[in-house]
């Protein structure tokens, strides 16, 4: 496996794989039951059809065919789910079970996870396109420890009591204190470049702190959210308690963010569609929560171990086919060693395996779907026209399926679009600085804020552009380290809220101040 997802040895191998297109390989036979079964929404604990009778068609992005045909939910699916999940929070067994047994039911969802790890990451790297090796090392492992990591604070959410003395009345006595409770039914809408992991990070703290959930995976890959629906009630998790509605952002999604029996809406997307889903959510305040898009500076500084930090920054924006949120999309070198920072991620890309991600040589698969496929090769001619060049790749791949070159983009300028806009592909564009100051001000010229990666010897240096950089992770001599333990989200227009750690809890419950007079 060349593209090793522990990052330190990622960095390493990636300049020591060979060269050439990986074939497109077979889809493992294995799958083949699971594909041919009907694919329905999960509601109430029953799987069922869309009220409609509609499929929609998912897609192999390795090949451009038809997969599967799933379940097109709309509005009136979606009314179906909140029902549940609102009897399962308001009346069900839900709200009244217990901490410790809704940790045991979470942490054997994350055993579970682990149990079917082969054939998740299968589904995965069919319906996303990723390679094999990453789905199974990265998404379905990072799932499978959320879950577990999740299912420990299950029995640690409490209150404080608070000692109180009211000024005008200072010989009354009161005994205070705060609960925590859960938000209620909670919707969750999730995109297609994580597919299992974003459903791991939504579902598991929701279901910690005793929300009810409706969640909405991608419409590009619906597929290993369905087969985790199946885990999830083979754990034992209630009927009602989780309810998965397959379909469209514009008709399912929608009808989430606007439901008025929804009482919070978690979303991970585009940036476009979560100022939607705040407007959406006015009608009854629901609360909300948002991992948006990122624009994210990655920095090499001239007294960098440039070996790790040219590694690095291939993999920073080449990792998942660029399509990360966090992914370092500028990079920013210090004017001395530019010309080789470029020629060495360049000589990464041009060497980089592209092809299936069923092949066990491939480091690099195609891009998600026809759209996103349209969306890049449509920024790459934009970037050309607006000055910059290719030091590597510029192009889409000449075969079937969404495969575009890995590129590094010289010559680019702060006005060009490939360098304001997310492109949420393999494209980087690299930028010469020149000092400190000048650096901090281009790093932040942008109005996302979720990611920054600096490399450098001098730890002062790296520490002041973590504190001065407005971005919700920051990554010293690293990229792209997650864990469910730490948190993740946006600064700026790149989110609200935080996922991961105990401060995702923050999103699924409220405090309530409980007052007795003694
Ligand atoms: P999107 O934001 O449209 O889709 C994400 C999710 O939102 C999907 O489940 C989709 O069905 C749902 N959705 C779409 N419209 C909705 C609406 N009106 N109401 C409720 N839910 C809705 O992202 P899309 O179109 O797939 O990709 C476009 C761009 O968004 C990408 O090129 C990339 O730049 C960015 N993006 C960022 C992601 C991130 O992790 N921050 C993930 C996916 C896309
Ligand atoms: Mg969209």
């Amino acid at each position: 496996m060349c593209l090793n997802p522990e990052p330190a040895v990622r960095y390493k191998n990636l300049k020591e794989c060979p060269m050439s297109v990986a074939t497109n390989s077979p889809v493992p036979e294995s799958l083949q039951p699971f594909l041919s079964s009907p694919k329905k929404m999960l509601i109430g604990g029953k799987w069922v059809d869309a009220k409609s009778g509609k499929t929609f068609e998912v897609f192999d992005p390795a090949s451009d065919q038809v997969i599967a045909g799933v379940a097109e939910g709309d509005a009136a699916d979606v009314e179906l789910a909140v029902a549940a999940a609102r009897k399962a929070f308001d009346q069900g067994p839900w709200s009244k079970m217990g901490g410790s047994e809704r940790s045991r039911l979470i942490w054997r969802i994350g055993e579970l996870i682990e149990e079917h790890a082969d054939e998740l990451a299968q589904i995965e790297t069919l319906d996303n396109g990723k390679p094999f090796a990453v789905a199974k090392a990265a998404d379905v492992a990072l799932a499978a420890d959320m879950f577990r990591y999740m299912a420990g604070w299950a029995t640690k959410i409490e209150g404080n009591t608070i000692p109180i003395q009211l000024p005008y009345a200072p010989e009354s006595e009161f005994h205070a204190f705060t609960l925590r409770e859960p938000v209620g039914v909670v919707g969750q809408i999730i995109p297609w470049n994580f597919p299992l992991l974003m459903a791991a990070w939504k579902l598991a703290p929701a279901l910690t702190t005793g929300c009810t959930v409706i969640l909405k995976p991608a419409e590009q890959t619906p597929l290993s959210a369905l087969r985790l629906g199946e885990l999830i009630l083979q754990a034992g998790v209630p009927d009602g308690v989780v309810n998965i509605i397959t379909g469209f952002g514009e008709t399912a999604g929608a009808a989430i963010a606007s439901h008025d029996q929804i009482d919070k809406v978690a979303f991970t997307g585009s940036t476009e569609v979560g100022k939607l889903i705040i407007n959406a959510a006015t009608g009854n305040l629901k609360r909300v929560s948002l991992e948006l898009g990122g624009k994210s500076p990655n920095v090499i500084y001239d007294d960098a171990d440039l070996d790790s930090a040219i590694a690095g920054a291939a993999d920073a924006i080449f990792f998942n086919q660029g399509e990360v949120c966090s992914a370092g999309s500028r990079l920013f070198v210090q004017k001395g060693v530019y010309d080789e920072v470029v020629a060495g991620v360049s000589e990464i890309a041009k060497n980089l395996k592209v092809g299936s991600g069923f092949d066990a040589s491939t480091q690099m698969g195609p891009l998600v779907s026809r759209e996103q496929f349209d969306r890049v090769t449509g920024y790459l001619k934009a970037g050309v026209s607006e000055g910059a060049e290719a030091a590597a790749g510029g192009s889409a791949l000449d075969r079937p399926g969404y495969f575009v070159q890995p590129t590094v983009l010289k010559n680019a300028s702060e006005d060009m679009s490939v360098v304001r806009e997310e492109i949420f592909g393999p494209v980087v564009a690299a930028m010469p600085f020149g000092d400190e100051a000048e650096l901090v001000g281009q790093a932040n010229n942008t109005a996302y804020g979720l990611a920054a990666g600096i490399w450098t010897r001098d730890i002062s240096k790296a520490h002041r552009f973590a504190k001065a950089v407005k971005a919700g992770s920051v990554w010293i001599n690293c990229y792209s380290v997650f864990d469910a333990a730490l948190p993740f989200g946006g600064y700026k227009q790149s989110g609200w809220g935080r996922e991961m750690g105990h401060a995702v809890l923050e999103n699924y419950l409220q405090t309530k101040s409980v007052c007795v007079s003694l």
